[in-house]
């Protein structure tokens, strides 16, 4: 179905104040927005306008009992300046997972796409040109009924807004591996793009920090065995000849879109993946034997991002990643299929266009 947007356009447009060449990640905003009401059991309101704030009453259920979903995904141009949307149709798919999991209403698959597409469209002159910068992509959808008392929400707020970013990580990463929190626990939440997730990994990320660590690498909730994913990423271990990420089946861990393209592209250049269960001693076991080749995070914001420390009781395993091949090989894959300078085989890559839009 072609949904058609209101759209009305900013006469101030912020984007003569951006510096292209340093633009820090998640703290600059394009011009506008797209926003959509559920209301009555029905998408309503479907609306491109300038980026502003917007109340809510303080009894927002949102706020209270934690209904809030987000996505995040990236836009990339062509050597001709073209917008293009890496995978959207996941997106919207993994965002309806979420709200499923979270009782919130889903989205028309294309209707969550044709906003992206459009959005992205009218905001493409932010898109950064530079290898490693793209436009971050966050559709996120929030409950709206001020109601106190533990319910799903009647009403709801889908919003998108985007930010030119460059590289989340700009320089290797040292994980900690976690024996006193959790992350996800088998038949919870953990693979939910649900804002408490973020928020519950907040303190015992503080506290890696304060022990000189980027992140947590997180373990499963009942042994402390294996391994989950990062806060901020999933994870791929290479030992021996052999790339490991562990299998998402328990539904603790973020099904990433990142990590499932990584796979299929290492799978065609002839590598063998293995989705499965990966203990930390394993890894540990691989590091002293001289196995443990590389270690890499993937995700959009990250895309792949280099680990060179693991720290897990008082083994401290040092990576050398500069000598790392094949998540260098990721890497360079999916920014070349980005920019369309490498063959998309798949057909991942789909342009952002404006087509269904209604100028008011
Ligand atoms: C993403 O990779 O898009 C995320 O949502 C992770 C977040 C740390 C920015």
């Amino acid at each position: 179905m072609n949904y058609k947007f209101r759209v009305s356009l900013t006469e101030n447009s912020r984007i003569t104040s951006l510096d292209f060449d340093n633009i820090p990640f998640g703290k600059v905003f394009t011009d506008h927005m797209f926003v959509a009401d559920y209301i009555d059991g029905t998408w309503t309101n479907l609306e491109i306008k300038p980026l502003e704030y917007f109340s809510v009453h303080p009894a927002n259920l949102a706020w209270h009992y934690g209904q809030s979903i987000f996505e995040g995904m990236k836009a990339s141009r062509d050597e001709e300046g073209n917008p293009l949307l890496f995978r959207p149709e996941l997106h919207a798919q993994r965002f309806n997972a979420s709200a499923e999991r979270m009782c919130m209403p889903t989205i028309p698959e294309d209707l969550f796409v044709q906003a992206i597409s459009n959005l992205v469209a009218v905001e493409k002159k932010w898109i950064p040109p530079a290898k490693g910068s793209a436009m971050y992509i966050r559709p996120f959808m929030i409950a709206t009924d001020e109601f106190i008392g533990v319910r799903p929400s009647n009403n709801y707020k889908f919003i998108i807004f985007t930010l030119p970013v460059g590289p989340y990580y700009s320089r290797p990463v040292k994980l900690k591996a976690e024996e006193t929190y959790i992350r996800a626990a088998k038949g919870g939440v953990g693979d939910a793009k649900t804002a408490g997730n973020y928020a519950a990994a907040l303190y015992p990320t503080k506290l890696a920090e304060q022990d000189g660590y980027d992140q947590v690498l997180w373990l499963d909730a009942n042994e402390f065995k294996y391994i989950q994913e990062v806060g901020t990423m999933n994870i791929f271990f290479v030992i021996g000849d052999t790339v490991i990420t562990p299998s998402t089946s328990e539904g603790t861990i973020l099904r990433g879109i990142t990590r499932r393209s990584i796979i299929a592209l290492l799978k065609d250049k002839g590598y063998k993946v293995e989705e499965r269960p990966l203990s930390i001693d394993e890894v540990v076991e691989a590091y002293d034997n001289g196995h443990l080749k590389e270690v890499f995070g993937s995700g959009t914001a990250a895309v792949v991002a280099m680990v060179n420390e693991i720290k897990y009781r008082d083994t401290i395993m040092k990576l050398d990643h500069e000598s790392y091949k094949i998540a260098k090989l990721a890497k360079q894959t999916i920014d070349d299929l980005r920019a369309r300078k490498t063959e998309d085989k798949h057909g991942w890559i789909v342009p952002a266009t404006a087509e269904n839009i209604l100028v008011s």
